[in-house]
């Protein structure tokens, strides 16, 4: 399809209501810092009423004038300089865009604000080469997730909370044509056939796109925006608190140490993001290699391999699986193996992996907690086809995984680790494990933020010798249980 085509196809479609000539109005999501919640609270008690979705919502209403401006804007665009538009100069559409508006306002002496003027032509520029009204939501940097339940609903999550945007997509067709903008991106299409698919946006964004039939109100799009700015150990503990400093210098130890490493969690809570800050502990010397269905490693270390799985292409052909990534990077002579989620049968060879020499291997999965962790791995295994016993699926876990992080997205959105489990082997056919680390919460304060404290739980590691000896100094201090500490140290 050429760009002319390209660019019609996605002029935007006439506004539904009736057209006024009356000053535009709306305005940007303002942007707001990303602000990590104040730890201490006075107290523990009963949640303030949560804001009704109309009082959080963010953005600004599109009006019909603006729509209208945008519908004629864009068509004098392909009218005039359709020939001559060159989607890789930006600069060159804005000022061809620029001049027809003012044209246009001169033409219906239709007056607008300077700021809302540079809306409309940013929103044509959208249209015409971008992801029109998602553009807005992926350049602010306080939204980290947009999910888009139809074309008239977009949720946004922003400092761990979902609110209503009034940014809305103008038509079923403009959504249904971002989606396959999106979707191409990744050499893919969407229809009744194929309604579900899984994508990237250049800049790293995690996607999912579900259509009709499937999606009964309509397209459903959500994006995990990729994290622009890299959080190290210390934001984790200081700035949002959701680790103490003696979890996260016992964590840095056991990576060190090569324990395999399993961080478990609900969707959304933090895995990835903890699987990254662990993986930054890994000695720079070795071998690393990544296996993912959509890359969102960021490893520091120069010698790593960056596998993705591929989902087929539009003709059904060419998919490969995490599964047969992670079979194919047992030959490339990893030190140690990163399955960015274990869904699958991969947890399967992802084990059998670690119990053969990949000493230092990690992964995420989802549950809720280290028990259960256990429990889905387990079926996970059982997924490979195998026809394991269920005793021998239970000691290949038993002997592969060392250590269960546990991570959670508590009341008002906060993430924490919740407990660090160790494994310590099998007893009567069942996988002990020994909970060394637990975040004690004790109530929610003013803005219906869950509070409380992390604290040892008093038992040792029985790895201690094996850390010891790989030269991690790790103090049994680390493990002693604390007192419920005062109300303005709670976070
Ligand atoms: N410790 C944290 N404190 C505050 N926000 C966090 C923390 N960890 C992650 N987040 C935010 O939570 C969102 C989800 O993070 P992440 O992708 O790591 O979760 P996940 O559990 O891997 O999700 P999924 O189940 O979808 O794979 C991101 O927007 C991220 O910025
Ligand atoms: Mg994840």
């Amino acid at each position: 399809m050429g760009l002319l085509d390209r660019v019609k196809q996605n002029q935007t479609a006439p506004p539904a209501g009736p057209s006024g000539n009356g000053p535009a109005t709306a305005t940007l999501p303002g942007a707001t810092t990303y602000t990590p919640q104040p730890a201490p609270v006075a107290q523990p008690a009963a949640p303030a009423p949560a804001p009704s979705l109309s009082q959080r919502s963010v953005g600004a209403e599109l009006t019909p004038a603006f729509t209208a401006a945008k519908v004629q804007i864009h068509a004098k665009l392909i009218e005039k300089f359709a020939d001559e538009i060159d989607s890789s100069n930006k600069a060159g559409v804005r000022e061809k865009i620029v001049e027809l508006a003012e044209e246009y306002f001169r033409a219906t002496a239709m007056t607008m604000t300077k700021n809302d003027k540079e809306r409309l032509v940013e929103s044509v520029l959208d249209d015409v080469l971008g992801l029109g009204p998602l553009e807005a939501l992926l350049a602010d940097p306080n939204i980290t997730e947009i999910m888009a339940n139809h074309p008239k609903q977009i949720y946004v999550e922003k400092s761990g909370e979902p609110i209503l945007s009034s940014v809305t997509f103008e038509s079923e067709r403009q959504m249904r044509q971002v989606i396959d903008r999106i979707v191409s991106l990744v050499g893919r299409r969407v229809d009744e056939s194929t309604p579900i698919c899984d994508a990237r946006l250049k800049d790293g964004s995690r996607v999912n796109v579900v259509i009709p039939p499937i999606a009964l109100k309509g397209p459903a799009l959500t994006i995990r925006k990729f994290a622009k700015e890299k959080w190290g150990p210390a934001d984790i503990v200081n700035r949002f608190h959701s680790s103490s400093p003696e979890i996260m210098m016992f964590l840095r130890s056991c990576v060190r140490a090569r324990l395999n490493i399993l961080v478990s969690g609900g969707t959304g809570s933090g895995k990835t993001t903890l699987l990254n800050i662990l993986s930054s502990f890994i000695p720079e010397n070795e071998r690393l290699i990544t296996c993912e269905d959509a890359a969102e490693l960021q490893l520091q270390q120069p010698h790593w391999i960056q596998l993705e799985s591929r989902p087929p292409n539009v003709e059904g052909k060419g998919a490969v699986s995490i599964r047969e990534l992670v079979k194919s990077c047992l030959r490339m002579r990893p030190d140690r193996i990163i399955v960015g989620e274990c869904r699958g049968g991969e947890a399967l060879d992802m084990l059998q992996a670690m119990n053969t020499g990949h000493d230092g291997s990690m992964s995420t999965l989802h549950a809720n907690n280290p028990k259960e962790a256990l429990v889905r791995l387990e079926t996970l295994v059982l997924q490979a086809g195998q026809d394991l016993p269920s005793r021998a699926i239970k000691e290949t876990i038993g002997s592969a995984i060392h250590l269960i992080v546990q991570q959670s997205r508590l009341r008002g959105g906060i993430r924490r680790i919740v407990s660090v489990a160790e494994i310590t082997g099998i007893k009567d056919g069942d996988i002990q494990f020994q909970e060394l680390f637990q975040f004690k919460q004790v109530g929610v304060n003013a803005e219906g933020k869950a509070v409380g404290y992390h604290t040892g739980t008093g038992a040792i590691p029985m790895r201690m010798e094996h850390l010891r000896a790989e030269g991690e100094d790790v103090s049994e201090k680390l493990f002693t249980p604390i007192n419920q500490p005062s109300p303005d140290k709670l976070y």
